[in-house]
């Protein structure tokens, strides 16, 4: 039998990544985890999930103090200024402790980092920093990488024309930000922006933003954020932007095709999406090729064809998000350790950290109707008690079950923390509940997820205070 220095060998060292080692590790395994960034975590610590939600939790702080909701709660306040580096820094300061957190868990867990960019030289080979590295299984966690727009060429460090990464590092607040892209990169960013002071624009190819989103929950997000200010320009196409000094001008046109006009910008972000990344990995070396999406398949247990080696995370089918990457990171290593690691890719939340939040799990109404009836309960968030205490009247809950079994198919919530009551929904829907259940589940009071239980009420017609 062959003898190899690890028992698993993890690239790359995102959520799904560093998560896999981790576990792995704690099954007893001999792992080490290849990453070439300076720290670890992948995008979502480094320049993701976190930096992003660093930004968005302070800018709503100024965007409180500076736009009146104080006053609501007579609190006075003197002439309110920004100091952006030190907004910039204390996200720093939370990328640095939470990437310093994983190098910790690594050395607790005994996970060797191998500092560099891995590829392969056979299934169970791979060189890194100019060593070569062998492993009994292998776990391509190697991510994704922003989607470029043709014809536009980023340059974070000018800071004109600027992906998410160039976008979270901004050191002056635009005059007027164009976003080309309105789904979740483009709101969550944009707001900060717009919150910060900018004037935002966001182009956006489809009739809608968020694609993927509850139909109703779309519609709602274009009147939240036309609402607070930012201008929305669906149905339209980007087809060209030049730059001369500081400035970009954008032309447009319609979607469909039609007359085109041009918007005037200090600074342009492209966020259309991402893709998966498997530059440099050498997948040719193994025989493994990628599909039309340029995506890693694997089977349930995420196997990839070629023996001892697996995958999971943004590199792989599924939503692009840290808390899958996570579950397939878990499930991955308990597999190879011969247990049954599974992750229901039905039931993968999914929430947009704006004001107010945007989530939902499941099935959109439009996809349940396609399978089969369907009975919806719908609950307005200013119809609860806390919401409305609190100032925060935008927004509803919305669940959906089976018309003729009442099992629960998908809800989605638009409230101040969304995100957080997704994850009851969630729960519910992962032991199979009814709306029944959830409606005569006792919910404390005053809170917003009282609006869950309503909107389960209204399935059957009778929530209580609306
Ligand atoms: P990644 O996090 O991309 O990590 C892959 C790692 O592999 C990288 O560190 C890379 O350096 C390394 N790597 C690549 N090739 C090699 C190689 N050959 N050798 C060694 N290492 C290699 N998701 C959420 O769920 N919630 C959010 O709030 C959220 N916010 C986001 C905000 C932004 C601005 C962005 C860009 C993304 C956000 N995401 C969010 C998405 C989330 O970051 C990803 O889904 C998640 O990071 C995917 O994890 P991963 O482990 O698959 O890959
Ligand atoms: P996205 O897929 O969410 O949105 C891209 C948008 O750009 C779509 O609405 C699409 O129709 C539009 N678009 C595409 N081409 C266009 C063009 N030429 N002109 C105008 N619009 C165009 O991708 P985004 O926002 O870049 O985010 C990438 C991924 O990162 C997300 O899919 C998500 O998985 C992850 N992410 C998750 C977050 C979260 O969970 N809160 C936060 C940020 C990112």
């Amino acid at each position: 039998m062959a003898e190899y220095d690890y028992d698993v060998l993890v690239i790359g060292a995102g959520p799904g990544g560093y998560v896999a080692a981790i576990r792995a590790a704690q099954l007893g395994l001999k792992t080490a985890c290849a990453d070439g960034r300076e720290t670890l975590g992948g995008t979502c610590l480094n320049v993701g999930c976190i930096p992003s939600k660093a930004l968005l939790h302070g800018s709503e702080k100024f965007d409180e103090v500076r736009n009146g909701t104080f006053d609501l709660y007579g609190i006075k306040t003197g002439p309110v200024t920004l100091d952006l580096t030190a907004m910039q820094a204390q996200k720093l300061d939370s990328v640095k402790s939470l990437t310093g957190g994983i190098e910790f868990l690594f050395k607790k867990n005994k996970v060797t980092w191998l500092k560099g960019y891995a590829a392969f030289e056979d299934a169970h080979s791979v060189t890194v920093a100019g060593q070569k590295v062998t492993a009994r299984n292998i776990v391509i966690a190697t991510g994704s990488s922003v989607t470029p727009l043709p014809g536009v060429t980023v340059d974070n460090d000018a800071g004109v024309i600027v992906d998410s990464t160039g976008g979270l590092a901004l050191n002056r607040v635009p005059e007027h930000m164009v976003v080309i892209g309105g789904g979740v990169i483009g709101l969550e960013l944009g707001s900060v922006w717009r919150r910060l002071g900018a004037k935002v624009t966001v182009v956006e190819f489809l009739d809608q933003l968020l694609p993927g989103m509850d139909g109703d929950v779309r519609k709602e997000a274009a009147k939240i954020f036309k609402k607070q200010g930012m201008d929305l320009k669906l149905s339209t196409k980007v087809t060209g932007v030049a730059v001369d000094g500081g400035k970009a001008t954008l032309t447009v046109e319609p979607s469909k095709g039609g007359e085109a006009s041009t918007i005037e910008a200090d600074c342009v972000l492209v966020a259309i999406g991402r893709r998966p990344y498997v530059d440099g990995l050498g997948l040719d070396k193994i025989g493994l090729e990628v599909n039309a999406r340029g995506q890693v398949e694997t089977d349930h247990d995420f196997r990839t064809k070629i023996d001892g080696v697996w995958a999971v995370g943004d590199v792989i089918p599924g939503p692009m998000l840290a808390h899958k990457a996570e579950d397939e990171g878990i499930a991955v290593a308990e597999n190879i350790a011969g247990l049954t690691g599974i992750v229901n890719h039905d039931l993968i939340p999914g929430v947009v950290y704006t004001f107010p939040e945007f989530a939902g799990v499941g099935l959109t109404e439009e996809a349940a109707k396609e399978k089969g009836e369907i009975k919806v309960g719908k609950f307005p968030m200013l119809a609860n008690s806390r919401a409305k205490t609190n100032h925060e009247p935008d927004g509803f809950v919305k669940v959906i079950s089976d018309a003729k079994t009442d099992r629960v198919l998908g809800v989605w919530c638009i409230a101040s923390v969304a995100g957080t009551m997704i994850a009851q929904a969630t729960q519910a829907m992962e032991f199979g509940a009814t709306s029944e259940d959830i409606a005569y589940t006792c919910h404390a009071h005053p809170t917003h997820a009282e609006a869950l239980k309503e909107a389960a009420m209204a399935v059957t017609g009778k929530p209580i205070h609306m």
